[in-house]
């Protein structure tokens, strides 16, 4: 949606958050990175979990119709084969003739400027090439900023300072040639690039031996559909669930972990018959999207876009998008796709086996339709982070207001349930209160104990980490003001920062009903 404006300025800040704080690093980090893998830190782990766990308790524990199924990554070449990945997963990929930098020819801009042809260069040696070169440089900006790019192009060809020819202005301001963002040397035609990462399985490496990491979770669903439906008898329509790691070779991940070459995915394979499939897809919609509501996503904040004809899977009977708006623009986090009977009749066909549903009742057998809600972990646990990022202000502890940055996840998504701090670190008996406090919480929720520095900055390091409450064990709390406040402790709300008294026995009970 153009509408949404880009903030690359709170992106940065957010990024810089899951660092400092442990949500999310760089995989490989110390040897320089590797580029579109992520590794999450202590607090990135809860987070995903949290989300994972209350994934499968809604699509599963919470229905009577589907059941789950935790498949192998490594996948056999002919069900890849079968279901058309090997021979059509691939994206539009061209290259810079300078830099070599790889782009996705589909997210590349047209851009508008000159662009200047050289049809051949020559040097002093004698040396010449007969290739022609073009390059686009922004109006305005002088013409030896394009000899500059085409004369890096001959040179890597073997002519050092090179006499060039040509050069003329190509007044042509829209283009609908592909220049390189970076060089604004000619890209050529796109080359379809297969996103599967490939592997030998076994001590010898050829054709015999290639297996592939799984592009998506979905495909050891459907192979796996008659095993499932015959130990777990259920009727259609009914579904099959899968959390797990997937792989695809990008050309371009970027957006932090937006677009990655390892990701997971939270799918349902929900079979059912061919006239209720499009009926099921706006079901599905509607379910999923109650579902980001229900993790703290404001509906404001989703958008659906309806997949058209031509952007859709050519077996795909209707497609939703559920995007969100990111700080770098509405993005998917979630396909819904009415799939039809293709990958089981494509499986039926390629292994040979049977692959269909009996109906005792008609006396029918046919090939389920399938309607796939396919989320993406990773995208979502981004964005819980962006919608929950905040700033706002907070008294420090000498009464001064200062920028308090705040993490306003729901308690449901939180890393870190409640924090437990004693007034005093040097004060045994308030120390020994705090721990009894923890070990009577830590049964039912992840609690954190933190009794450095004055309390007002521990308050901080905990809304900065999005803990939704935080309980103080005071002076009062040791009955030393008075019997009536004796085992009561200080309850915090962080979005509010409203402080309640409460009784140590009553903070189970409300602490998990503020939970979930
Ligand atoms: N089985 C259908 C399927 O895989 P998809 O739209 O290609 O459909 C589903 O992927 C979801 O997986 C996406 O909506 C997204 O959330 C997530 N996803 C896909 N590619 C991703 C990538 N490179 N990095 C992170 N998440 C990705």
């Amino acid at each position: 949606m153009s509408d949404v404006k880009h903030d690359s300025q709170r992106m940065e800040k957010i990024v810089s958050l899951c660092k400092r704080r442990g949500f999310i690093f760089q995989s490989s980090e110390i040897y320089g990175g590797l580029n579109g893998a992520w590794d999450y830190g202590p607090l990135g782990v809860e987070l995903k979990r949290n989300l994972k766990d209350y994934w499968w308790r809604t699509m599963v524990h919470e229905r009577d119709d589907v059941v789950g199924l935790d498949g192998a990554i490594l996948t056999h070449r002919a069900v890849l084969k079968a279901s058309g990945h090997e021979d059509t997963f691939s994206d539009p990929m061209v290259e810079c003739p300078i830099t070599k930098k790889r782009y996705r020819a589909d997210t590349i801009e047209l851009q508008s400027g000159l662009v200047f042809e050289f049809t051949g260069a020559r040097n002093e040696e004698g040396k010449s090439s007969s290739e022609s070169f073009e390059v686009l440089i922004p109006q305005g900006k002088p013409r030896e900023s394009a000899e500059k790019v085409a004369r890096q192009f001959y040179e890597q060809r073997g002519i050092s300072s090179p006499q060039l020819a040509g050069g003329a202005e190509c007044r042509r301001v829209e283009n609908s040639n592909l220049y390189a963002p970076e060089t604004g040397a000619r890209l050529g035609a796109p080359r379809p690039f297969n996103l599967m990462f490939k592997t030998h399985m076994g001590a010898t490496e050829d054709e015999s031996s290639i297996a592939y990491l799984r592009p998506e979770t979905a495909q050891s669903i459907f192979v796996q559909f008659k095993n499932v439906l015959d130990v777990s008898r259920k009727k259609l329509p009914f579904g099959i669930a899968q959390i797990g790691k997937a792989f695809r070779n990008e050309i371009n991940p970027r957006n932090f972990t937006f677009r990655s070459r390892e990701f997971e995915q939270m799918e349902v394979e929900y079979f059912c018959r061919p006239e209720q499939g499009l009926e099921l897809l706006e079901y599905w919609k509607e379910e999923r999207l109650k579902f980001y509501e229900n993790i703290g996503i404001k509906r404001d904040h989703l958008y659906v876009k309806a997949v058209s004809d031509d952007e859709r899977a050519f077996y795909s009977k209707g497609t939703y998008d559920i995007e969100y708006a990111f700080p770098f623009g509405v993005q998917e986090l979630e396909g819904v796709a009415y799939r039809t009977d293709y990958d089981l009749s494509q499986h039926q066909k390629a292994s040979g086996k049977p692959l269909e549903y009996f109906d005792e009742e008609a006396k029918q057998k046919f090939i389920p339709h399938v309607v796939e809600p396919s989320a993406g972990v990773d995208r979502t646990v981004l964005a819980l982070i962006c919608e929950a990022y905040d700033e706002d202000t907070a008294p420090d502890d000498k009464g001064k207001q200062e920028t308090r940055i705040v993490l306003r996840f729901s308690p449901r998504m939180a890393p870190i349930k409640c924090a437990i701090f004693p007034l005093l670190k040097n004060k045994e008996s308030l120390v020994a209160k705090a721990k009894e406090i923890v070990r009577l919480l830590r049964p039912h929720m992840h609690v954190f104990y933190d009794e450095t520095g004055a309390i007002g900055r521990r308050y901080r390091r905990q809304d900065e980490i999005g803990t939704p409450f935080g309980v103080t064990v005071d002076f009062d709390t040791l009955g030393e003001k008075g019997e009536e406040l004796r085992d009561t402790v200080t309850l915090r709300e962080r979005d509010s920062m409203k402080q309640e008294r409460v009784k140590i026995t009553d903070l189970v009970a409300l602490l998990c009903a503020r939970i979930s």
